[in-house]
């Protein structure tokens, strides 16, 4: 092709700490469908990604299972690249921001914006953890709400009462690595000084997003661009800071830097030319696809790191919505937390692939994976319209005419309508209106079944004499599905080659279909999908369900903040206190109450009545006949559910983890602890 386009497309980078789930494939999918409609036009288009390997998430979550960073990111890398394997998401390279490249074209753009004066140096004072020896950033503070008191809150909101608040706020601060309380303290930061790119934001911006996310950025102009703070200090998990020893580049500097990184990888193995793709004066498009959440990285400090440091700007950022399950927010407990690997152990990559794409539009909203429309619309549409196109016809075909189709179209304005729609769908697919697109190729799949029960090629069958016109309607049924099956080559890769193999092609590029099958000899036909049955999602759900048990059994025990030793007593106060060995005679359940049980407690003459709060830790039934220790002087209580008679001792975090004391069996109710 002369107007061939020279094309480079990325997804964001997934995080090295966790499994791809479903969330994730609306981007990967969305982006796959694009980069595939894009070969299948004849453009040269090239498709990478990485893995976001570096931060404080990684390096914590590396120390925690005992192994390096290395190892870690190593081990999730192949999972993530297994997972998007499995939906066909076909990357022509997967890297890692972790690598050589990577940290050459990071200290190249920064010592770049550093010589231009874009980086500035300030002392800030942060949260400190003095055990662990680390500054924190706020998710790993932990308090109680300032609001409402709800304790183990992370450091930025509440999720009792909602509230929003700086760690700094919080109450009885703990550090969620720790369990120490944190300290302040300084340390010189280094920031991109993102207010020397104002103007030519604002007039990119006005070219290379959508228009949805113009409102969003005129917002984020008019509350003014601040610096970015684009250092971290030892100990990080990412690459050294040239001219700043134990001074690291944030992990959000160099994740997009992994973009080109990955590239470039790609490139050199391939014999391209990088600076072809981008240099300043590249005549190659730069799109990414991206979520909306992660939209200031790649509309502004992206573009303004890539214009201050010489190189090339994106051409578009494509940004799409968050994927929700039955209209709610993914969610672990309901089971519709769903990870790529569960999906695939009961279901094909292609339903999903259909229904995003069924549901995808070029804006930023929300989409919604409803999991009964999702089998409702994939049976209807692919099983019971596209697939069913070839299961009507290709029996003929192959019985009566050994394979064999008709030298002529039987309806050739029906294919010149088939093959004319392809420009409209092509426009949509270029634009990613991707349900557009799925909805004028499923108004073809009707015509050709409408064509096909008008022709009824069964009923002709029976008919003496009929055999030509069996083989022409039949044909040209066949001829259709071809056109339609192209159309949907992006996003039903598999489903598409193996429409190949039966009929007999080996040419799916967008303008094969131009062509009809005339005399052409076709293969058995197989079925190419099978019906998604209730049953294969209630099972995604179960399974995600058990993931989810699975992954807090495994969860290392949650270390709690101690509280702080209280005021010193001398030993007279000490010895004020009465402690005895006492039998527990009776425990019961209190109604109304989720946490006490009430206790008689035996204490060799008479008895006391004594509410515990150690329901969640002991079934009344393990108490009984117990011996255990109680202050027996402690003044007597009114509690909301009687009276209270003393104290038994406990100790513990909590929950399950609770413990009486229980003395010696030898040791009689009544005595005293001295
Ligand atoms: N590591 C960063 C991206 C760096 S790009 C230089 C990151 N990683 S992520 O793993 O959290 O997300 C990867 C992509 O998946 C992001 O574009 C994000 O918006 C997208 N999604 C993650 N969860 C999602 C949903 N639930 N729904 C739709 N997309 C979501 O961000
Ligand atoms: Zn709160």
């Amino acid at each position: 092709m002369s107007n061939e386009r020279k094309i480079l497309v990325t997804s964001a980078l997934p995080y090295a700490n966790g499994p791809i789930h479903l969330g994730h494939l609306v981007e990967y999918i969305q982006t796959d469908i694009w980069v595939r409609f894009q070969k299948q036009r004849g453009n040269t288009c090239t498709y990478v990604c990485a893995d976001d390997a570096h931060g404080t998430p990684i390096m914590l979550k590396a120390d925690q299972m005992g192994i390096t960073p290395q190892q870690l990111i190593d081990k999730v890398s192949e999972e993530h690249q297994r997972d998007f394997a499995g939906f066909m998401v076909n990357f022509d390279n997967y890297y890692s921001t972790h690598s050589e490249e990577n940290r050459e074209f990071a200290s190249l753009i920064y010592t770049r914006l550093r010589d231009a004066g874009h980086i500035a140096k300030r002392t800030i004072t942060q949260a400190y953890d003095p055990e662990k020896e680390m500054f924190l950033p706020d998710r790993f503070i932990k308090g109680e709400c300032p609001k409402c008191g709800a304790a183990d809150q992370y450091g930025d909101s509440c999720e009792a009462c909602g509230a929003t608040y700086s760690p700094t706020e919080l109450k009885n601060a703990y550090s969620a690595v720790s369990g120490a309380k944190p300290i302040e303290k300084d340390s010189e930061h280094y920031f991109f000084k993102l207010e020397n790119f104002e103007e030519f934001l604002q007039g990119w911006v006005d070219t290379h997003v959508q228009s949805q996310m113009k409102h969003k950025l005129n917002e984020w102009f008019e509350s003014g661009l601040q610096q970015w703070d684009i250092s971290r200090d030892a100990p990080y998990w990412g690459f050294e800071i040239p001219d700043a020893p134990g001074k690291y580049f944030y992990v959000w500097l160099d994740a997009p830097i992994g973009y080109m990184a990955s590239f470039k990888n790609w490139a050199d193995k391939n014999g391209v030319n990088f600076d072809e793709y981008w240099a300043k004066d590249s005549d190659a498009e730069l799109y990414h696809f991206i979520g909306k959440d992660i939209a200031y990285f790649h509309t502004l400090f992206w573009p303004a790191e890539l214009h201050g440091a010489g190189f090339r700007t994106p051409t578009g950022v494509f940004c799409h919505g968050f994927l929700t399950v039955n209209g709610q927010k993914m969610s672990k407990s309901r089971g519709t937390f769903i990870m790529a690997e569960t999906y695939l152990n009961h279901l094909k990559p292609e339903y999903l692939r259909y229904y995003f794409a069924a549901k995808l539009g070029s804006g930023i909203d929300d989409i919604d994976l409803s999991l009964d429309d999702f089998r409702l619309r994939v049976n209807a549409d692919l099983v019971n319209k596209v697939v069913n196109i070839a299961s009507r016809c290709a029996g003929f075909i192959v019985k009566k005419f050994d394979g064999q189709l008709a030298d002529e179209l039987a309806e050739p304005a029906l294919y010149a309508e088939a093959v004319a729609a392809g420009t409209s769908i092509a426009e949509a697919y270029e634009k990613r209106e991707y349900a557009r697109a799925m909805r004028e190729i499923m108004a073809l799949a009707d015509k050709a079944n409408q064509y096909i029960d008008a022709a009824q090629p069964w009923v002709l069958a029976k008919q003496e004499g009929m055999e030509a016109q069996v083989q022409a309607c039949c044909s040209m049924g066949i001829n259709l599905f071809r056109v339609i099956l192209n159309y949907l080559a992006p996003v039903l890769p598999e489903v598409a080659k193996q429409g190949a193999a039966f009929l007999n092609i080996d040419d799916q590029s967008w303008d094969a279909i131009q062509t009809p099958l005339r005399n052409h000899k076709i293969n058995k036909f197989k079925p190419l999908m099978q019906r998604v049955e209730p049953e294969q999602i209630e099972k995604v759900i179960e399974d995600s369900k058990q993931n989810l048990q699975a992954a807090q059994a495994n969860a290392p025990a949650k270390k709690q903040s101690l509280e702080p030793i209280a005021d010193e007593i001398s030993f007279d106060d000490f010895a004020k206190v009465d402690l005895r060995v006492v039998r527990i005679a009776k425990a019961e359940h209190v109604e109304g109450a989720d946490k006490l049980l009430r206790l008689t407690l035996d204490l060799g003459e008479g008895e006391r009545n004594v509410f515990a709060g150690i329901k969640s830790a002991y079934a009344p039934e393990e108490l009984e006949g117990k011996l255990t220790v109680m202050v027996a002087n402690l003044a007597p209580r009114k509690m909301k559910f009687g009276m209270s008679e003393g104290m038994v001792l406990a100790a513990g975090p909590g929950g399950k983890d609770l413990w009486i004391l229980e003395p010696h069996s030898g040791a009689q109710p009544g005595m005293r602890i001295k």
